[in-house]
């Protein structure tokens, strides 16, 4: 977050603007403080501005509490409901020139490849009524149960935001269910195909997530952008992440209807470097682009960031998790001080 912050103010000089940034706990560090993982100062505080730049929550030291007090649930979640972030894209971008770090062999990454998960997120089975667990009427166990649930407004919505994006990029889009079984896919498949006719010059198909997930290893390039459902959308990204070569690269926006937004890495906290100095602040940089892109207006200013990662990257330096022999090790401070000079 230092890097990300740094960066923002070099973007201010150079474009002339100031940003008014307020400082909040959230996660881990707000149980230690305020005995709890999302404070109502917290909340308070990103009400009354017109973006968040989330770092990153949790960590091993709260992992024994119980599950609805963790980081996880009790903080990202839960700003996500309150906010209405339904709209989460994850672009997944492999350089060209990382394309080594990528776990998938090179003849079907070569050239690099660059797709965008747009994921519901306010929706489905991470929020839908009952969630709960109750024992069994003869005491031999518990019975749980999570509810999937979405309603065609929050499909039309969010595929509306698909679309909208699709036709700034390569024009195409895969639109991801499990149709096959689950009642909830059918009307996501039927709702998608309707919104399609307003946007005929976008090619949409239809794909199976379990293909899906096969697909993105077998030939990635053949997406553009891919339109998920919450949890099916929070899997694959995932899977899309790793394929890129590293989780330190990738950004996230989570949008609200209008212009509010809440931008983090797509990664999470990776505490087994905390504190070293040595982490990759790019995602967290690149999402500090995607809030000057989506909450800010202001393109030009994103585009800077965004030219500035990829000029130091084309350059040869790298953070440890994209290393490779004959590039150039740098330290989280050294490789944000470069991308500043880059600007
Ligand atoms: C993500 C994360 C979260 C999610 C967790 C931390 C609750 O995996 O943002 O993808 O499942 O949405
Ligand atoms: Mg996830």
């Amino acid at each position: 977050m230092a890097e990300a912050l740094k960066v923002i103010d070099k973007i201010g000089q150079k474009f002339s603007f100031t940003f008014d940034i307020k400082h909040a706990d959230v996660g881990g560090i707000a149980i230690d403080n305020h005995g709890k993982a999302l404070p109502d100062s917290t909340i308070e505080s990103c009400r009354a501005s017109q973006a968040i730049l989330f770092g990153s929550v949790g960590g091993p030291k709260w992992e024994k509490l119980p599950p609805h007090e963790q980081p996880e649930r009790a903080a990202l979640l839960p700003l996500r409901k309150l906010f209405g972030l339904y709209a989460n894209l994850r672009p997944a971008i492999c350089y060209e020139g990382l394309t080594h770090a990528s776990p998938l062999k090179q003849s079907i990454i070569e050239g690099g490849f660059n797709v965008l998960c747009i994921r519901e997120l306010t929706g489905g089975i991470y929020f839908g009524q009952p969630k709960k667990s109750e024992p069994l009427e003869d005491g031999k166990g518990v019975r749980s149960i999570d509810t999937m649930v979405y309603t065609t407004p929050e499909i039309e919505r969010i595929t509306h935001v698909a679309f909208k994006a699709a036709q700034k990029r390569a024009r195409k889009l895969h639109s991801i269910d499990k149709a096959n079984v689950l009642e909830n896919s059918v009307q996501w498949r039927k709702t998608v195909t309707q919104i399609a006719k307003e946007y005929p010059e976008v090619e949409l198909i239809h794909m199976y997530v379990d293909n899906a997930a096969m697909q993105l290893v077998r030939n990635p390039k053949q997406f553009d952008v891919l339109l998920c459902e919450n949890m099916f959308g929070d899997i694959l990204s995932d899977e899309m992440a790793m394929i890129t070569g590293s989780l330190g690269m990738l950004p996230s926006a989570s949008l609200a209807e209008g212009t509010f937004g809440m931008y983090e890495p797509s990664g999470g906290t990776a505490p087994d470097i905390a504190g070293k100095g040595i982490a990759n602040p790019i995602a967290q940089i690149l999402s500090a682009a995607m809030m000057l892109r989506y909450s800010f207006a202001h393109e030009a200013a994103a585009q800077a960031i965004e030219n500035a990662v990829e000029k130091v990257i084309s350059e040869g330096y790298r953070t440890g998790d994209i290393y490779s022999e004959g590039t150039k090790r740098v330290n989280t401070r050294e490789i944000g001080d470069l991308i500043c000079a880059a600007i």
